[in-house]
């Protein structure tokens, strides 16, 4: 049996922050599986070594700089994929950043940094190609999210804030385009090793903590979110759309509580 229920071969796929971390690793999932990817960052030259390394010498990973938090760059994206490519059939919106401290110290530069590219940027970005995915009647669109979407961490609040707003936007354009057959779901990471969170999981201290309430007992790797966006965007997921997916080691299942052996009882 051939079976195409998972496929995304020859799909159009654009990566926003495809040069390194989980949406490179993303870029490569689709890659790898014959798509046509198109992945986006702010600098031009490690934008073009991801994706020759992405592509593996197939010659299917394109990179274009493009800002999300300029509406200039998105649009010069948009119109450049539709020419040289003449669709999209697939939006993954990854590019985020994050500044850690309490809230009484965030500052407007750093609310703004935060906001404009992960909630702002994921907007117009989504609506740029959404617009095109709704005239031509389909389309996927995957968004981001994380752990802090449903219940904010300690000390990271604007970020969470615009993870919140994420799943929102999901749900809102699912609601709006669904008629017009574009579908729009999300993965929420849960721990994930990469150069965001390097610096904060190499604290010994973190790690044992992340590990004991993480019931696969490992922080993720970018590879693990693969899976999910691949049948996010195949055929597999027809019929699901407003969707978040957590993809994060059970993290997000129950509380782990330092309970005696044998369940505690007298
Ligand atoms: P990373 O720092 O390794 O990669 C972030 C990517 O976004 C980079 O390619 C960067 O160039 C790009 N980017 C940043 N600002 C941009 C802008 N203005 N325009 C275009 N691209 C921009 O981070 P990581 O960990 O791979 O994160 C990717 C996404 O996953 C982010 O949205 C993050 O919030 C989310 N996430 C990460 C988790 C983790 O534990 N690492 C957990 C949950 C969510």
């Amino acid at each position: 049996m051939n079976d195409q229920l998972f496929s995304v071969a020859d799909q159009v796929v654009i990566v926003s922050g495809g040069s390194r971390g989980i949406g490179r690793a993303i870029a490569k999932g689709f890659a790898d599986r014959r798509a046509r990817v198109v992945i986006t960052g702010r600098d031009e030259s490690s934008l073009s070594s991801a994706a020759d390394a992405i592509a593996g010498g197939r010659g299917n990973v394109t990179p274009i700089v493009c800002d999300v938090a300029k509406s200039d760059d998105i649009e010069r994206l948009v119109t450049k994929v539709i020419n040289d490519f003449g669709y999209i059939d697939t939006l993954v919106n990854v590019a985020g950043v994050n500044r850690r401290k309490p809230a009484l110290e965030v500052s407007e530069d750093d609310y703004d940094f935060i906001l404009d590219i992960n909630l702002k940027g994921a907007f117009m970005l989504s609506q740029a190609v959404g617009r095109q995915m709704v005239e031509r009647g389909s389309g996927c669109q995957i968004n981001i999210a994380s752990l802090n979407t449903d219940r904010p961490l300690k000390d990271v609040l604007p970020y969470a804030m615009s993870k919140a707003g994420i799943a929102h936007m999901t749900r809102g354009l699912a609601l709006e385009w669904g008629p017009s057959g574009v579908r729009v779901n999300g993965i929420a990471p849960g721990f994930i090793l990469t150069d965001l969170t390097e610096k904060l999981w190499s604290d010994e201290k973190m790690q044992a903590w992340g590990k004991a309430n993480t019931p696969q007992r490992r922080l993720g790797i970018p590879e693990d979110m693969v899976g999910a966006a691949i049948f996010l965007a195949s055929p597999a997921a027809s019929f699901m759309t407003g969707q978040t997916l957590y993809v994060d080691g059970g993290y997000t299942a129950g509380w782990s509580w330092p309970i005696p052996e044998g369940g505690g009882q007298r």
